[in-house]
């Protein structure tokens, strides 16, 4: 890493509250105003106000970003881009934030999907606290899928990281704008469509590797070392069934070792579901979600496809410590969707004893309930006030984009918080073109603290981003 003067700049806030409740509140129309309907893409900072900016795909032809604002609405949408400016009119497909030329302006990279079913990839270049709409780069090479962004070499930069055309796994770097491939790993690997890969830190060594899922539904884990990446055998573990949704990576248990979360359908149909968790180095899968019939009912997961990848959504909504999620269920005797709060609490039942904690659903979350035809659900600090707020996409009949929900935590918990941002701060002072200096969000970094417990016990605890 020692290229490349770096700097990460941490900030940690803490709060204090009271009590210990859970109460939602609509907040949409506050947030949005009239402008609550399309596909909620990402997060980020583009404008470099220190305030999150939302990132909204319409229609597949149409990138917003609703810029954080004092005034109601909270979120303005302030730049438009409409896939007409690009070659094909192709679909959007996702949208992922970031500094790709390391210039310490938010950049954007968007992908569209082209009529033979690959991947398109551009960059829009940030300028002056917004997007230089006009000026974008198209990637000279298409992808598989999705491809997954990562700081590949360590340079705080990320990069660009997936199957190109030929049966190769690619990076492409952009730091002076000019897209340089390499082929990223040594052994060839077929990836899943759609992929579950991750950039996380997997031995402890505070920085990031890499976990694939490959053809089959197998798990590969490539560690990194000086810049180069070989495989071992940390979280490889054979799947427990061969339909499985997206891997997360979190510390389930509160060791401070990060575990892997993988949702389930124990049939090919999703009639029945569960959530595994593996711990690192172990083989072995322990049920940690396996009730899933709320009195007559019994719920299960939606099948995953390609735009809507069957998956968890953690958080820390009560701020205990352990996470928690959201994931929308399905009710498999009617046609009814709906998003569910997992609380993680202490195990009672002998299926995972040797983990000690479990998730709970929360049956009778009536705002959550309140909203039918739910197609995912997401855990967003929306004051950011260090309590979770939650996202909420629904779908209505006869239109064509998802209405966006917001619902404020109420929650003030009788705990402190501790908010760790990790930035790229590439640049303190004297940057290119008097960008403002803060940073923007980094794939990968990796923070562990140890804290007492009001019973005097140490407590470890981790977090990845
Ligand atoms: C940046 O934008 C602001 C207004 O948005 C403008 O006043 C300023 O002149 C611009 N700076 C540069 C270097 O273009
Ligand atoms: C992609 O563009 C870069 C920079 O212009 C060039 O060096 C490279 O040869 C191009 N690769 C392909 C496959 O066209
Ligand atoms: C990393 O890989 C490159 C290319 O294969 C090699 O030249 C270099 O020595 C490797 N570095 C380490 C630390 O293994
Ligand atoms: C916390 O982590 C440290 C360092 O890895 C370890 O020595 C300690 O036993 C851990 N404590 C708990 C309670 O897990
Ligand atoms: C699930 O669907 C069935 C059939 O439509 C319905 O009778 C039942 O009330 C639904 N369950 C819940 C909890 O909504």
């Amino acid at each position: 890493m020692g290229r490349f003067k770096i700097n990460v700049l941490a900030f940690l806030l803490l709060f204090v509250g009271k009590f210990n409740t859970l109460a939602l509140q609509d907040v949409t129309v506050d947030l949005f105003g009239a402008e609550n309907y399309g596909t909620v893409a990402a997060f980020g900072d583009l404008n470099s106000d220190k305030q999150t900016d939302i990132f909204i795909i319409r229609e597949q032809s149409e990138l917003v970003i609703f810029l954080a604002d004092p005034k109601a609405p909270y979120f303005k949408p302030k730049v438009h881009i409409t896939n007409d400016i690009l070659p094909g009119d192709n679909p959007i497909t996702s949208v992922v934030p970031g500094d790709y030329d390391g210039d310490s302006q938010m950049d954007v990279l968007l992908t569209t999907q082209t009529v033979a079913k690959m991947v398109s990839v551009y960059i829009f270049w940030g300028n002056n606290q917004t997007l230089d709409v006009g000026g974008w780069l198209k990637l000279n090479k298409t992808f598989k899928d999705q491809p997954l962004v990562m700081d590949f070499n360590g340079d705080m930069i990320p990069d660009i990281f997936g199957e190109t055309i030929q049966p190769s796994i690619e990076v492409c770097y952009l730091s002076n704008r000019n897209p340089l491939w390499q082929n990223a790993l040594t052994s060839s690997v077929s990836m899943r469509i759609p992929h579950s890969n991750a950039f996380i830190d997997l031995n402890k060594d505070f920085t990031a590797d890499l976990f694939l899922t490959t053809e089959g539904s197998k798990f590969e884990t490539w560690i990194s070392k000086d810049g180069n990446f070989t495989k071992s055998d940390i979280f490889t573990a054979e799947p427990p069934v061969k339909n499985v949704g997206q891997s997360s990576f979190v510390d389930f248990d509160g060791d401070g070792k990060q575990d892997h979360l993988l949702p389930v359908c124990l049939d090919d149909t999703c009639q029945r579901s569960a959530i595994y968790l593996a711990k690192s180095g172990l083989k072995e899968w322990v049920p940690v979600l396996f009730e899933f019939q709320q009195r007559d009912t019994v719920w299960s997961f939606v099948q995953g496809t390609p735009n809507q990848p069957l998956a968890l959504h953690l958080g820390d909504y009560n701020l205990d410590g352990f996470p928690d999620a959201l994931v929308v269920l399905r009710n498999t005797s009617g046609s009814g969707q709906q998003a569910f709060l997992l609380e993680n609490v202490p195990c009672n039942d002998p299926k995972c004893q040797s983990i000690g904690r479990m998730f709970h659903i929360h049956w009778d979350q009536s705002d959550l309930g309140a909203i039918p035809n739910a197609v995912m659900a997401t855990f967003f600090d929306i004051y950011e006030d260090g309590i979770l707020d939650m996202l909420v996409l629904s779908q209505a009949e006869g239109k064509k984009d998802l209405i966006i929900h917001a619902l404020k935590n109420n929650f003030e918990a009788d705990a402190y918080f501790v908010k760790v941002m990790v930035l790229s701060g590439l640049c303190s002072n004297d940057c290119p073109d008097d960008v403002k200096p803060f940073g923007v969000n980094q794939p990968g970094p990796y923070v562990m603290y140890t804290t007492v417990d009001s019973n005097g016990y140490m407590k470890n605890a981790s977090e990845s981003g």
